[in-house]
């Protein structure tokens, strides 16, 4: 895990968990390893940097599920400011509003940032990246891959760049159990994976777990996400904030299956609608903000009627051009998405509280620092605008990592 490694009695506050071996980390220890975790840990370089996952790379994050893609004002007719102003109106009142102008601000040159890093996205006929609309934004400004796989591909590319880069350690196979403090602040994580637990000591530990979205009964979320990140925190005795606000997508793939495959709202920002099963209008404006859509199919659902999303009209045979993912996850369940009505349900999607940190990722505990959707940077308010995650996931991670480095 480190480059060297000792059995010894553990000092100061880690006595407390009597003999076990130490393994001394040669830098900060990334805990989690999605998009924010492994931007964090590649941006960090030259200073050498260990990421700890439970699952093999790439596997159980929801950065790989996100569809709707990255939030970024580059279109000719966009601007940040307008970016941060539909954020500020999604946030519902909770938003810090000096974080969302510094992260919307950033939009741009994060994209610039993951295409040099060899991010793959998709452009129009002319070349320019193509701009979907999701909810809430008043631009087209959500840029994708592959349609519909984003995340895959962001995640992709994170993986290669961390694995390509010399002085990120990646450990896989193994989790954190407790972030260990003394007097001075972070002295360690205790990590199990196969064979006995131990204690890896340093004194920078960057928690990037993600949500907590796997706990509840209907999500899109991996049923690993279960708030690991929270739970450490809050063991170590950093403040979490905004914790019961956890955002749901109103259009889960209602199909039995458990946790539900997401249909992104980019399938209504190519004009589906939402309707009952008899047809009937089931919200007033599909693009309204996420959580007034949530709320709207939850209330029409309450009244005893079905909820269905509608692309017969809009996209019909040209769905799967556009959504190659979320048409396969409907033919696995029967379903042909231009002839049939897709039921649809509200599913926990996302956690916007979490972890408090400041600007550049630092928690209330000395050394203990978190990125992602664990953490609360104050970006999202009371509902978070759709895609602005991993945008916020790139800024934060790579300001977190220049602010360690210094
Ligand atoms: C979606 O594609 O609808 C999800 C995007 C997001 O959660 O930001």
């Amino acid at each position: 895990m480190a480059p060297s490694s000792s059995t010894l009695s553990t000092p100061g506050t880690l006595g407390t968990l009597g003999t076990l071996e130490i393994t001394y980390a040669e830098g900060p220890v990334v805990v989690g390893a999605g998009l924010a975790g492994l931007l964090a840990a590649t941006a960090l370089s030259p200073f050498p940097v260990t990421v700890i996952s439970p699952a093999p790379l790439g596997v159980d994050t929801s950065t790989g599920w996100a569809q709707g893609g990255i939030a970024a004002a580059v279109g000719p007719d966009d601007d940040p400011a307008l970016h941060a102003e539909d954020t500020l109106r999604a946030g519902a009142g909770l938003c810090d509003p000096e974080v969302v102008r510094s992260v919307t601000d950033a939009g741009p040159e994060a994209i610039s940032w993951l295409l040099a890093l060899g991010a793959r996205l998709d452009r129009g006929p002319d070349g320019a990246l193509a701009l979907g609309l999701e909810g809430a934004h008043c631009r087209r400004r959500v840029l994708h891959a592959a349609g519909d796989g984003s995340g895959a591909e962001l995640l992709r590319v994170a993986v290669a760049a961390a694995r390509r880069t010399p002085s990120v350690t990646v450990v896989e196979g193994v989790r954190a159990v407790r972030v260990l403090t003394d007097a001075h602040g972070v002295a360690g994580v205790l990590a199990e994976g196969a064979g006995p637990r131990r204690v890896v000591a340093t004194r920078s530990v960057i928690l990037a777990t993600g949500g907590l979205g796997g706990l509840y009964a209907h999500t899109t979320n991996p049923l690993a996400s279960r708030g690991q990140g929270l739970a450490l925190a809050v063991r170590a005795g950093a403040v979490v904030r905004d914790v019961e606000l956890v955002q749901f997508h109103p259009t889960a793939l209602d199909v039995g299956l458990d946790p539900m495959p997401l249909v992104s709202e980019a399938v209504r920002g190519e004009g589906a609608t939402l309707v009952t099963a008899s047809g009937a209008p089931a919200v007033t404006d599909p693009l309204a903000a996420r959580d007034v859509v949530a709320h709207a199919l939850w209330a029409a659902r309450q009244a005893g009627h079905a909820t269905c999303l509608d692309a017969r009209a809009t996209l019909g045979p040209r769905f799967g051009d556009h959504f190659p993912a979320i048409e396969s996850a409907c033919r696995a369940a029967g379903l042909d998405p231009s002839v049939d009505l897709l039921p649809v349900r509200p599913a926990a999607h996302y956690a916007m509280g979490g972890v408090l940190v400041d600007a550049a990722g630092r928690t209330t505990v000395p050394g203990l620092w978190a990125v992602g959707e664990c953490a609360s940077t104050g970006l999202h308010g009371a509902n978070r605008l759709a895609s602005n995650s991993l945008l916020e996931a790139t800024v934060c991670s790579r300001r977190l990592a220049a602010t360690l480095r210094d």
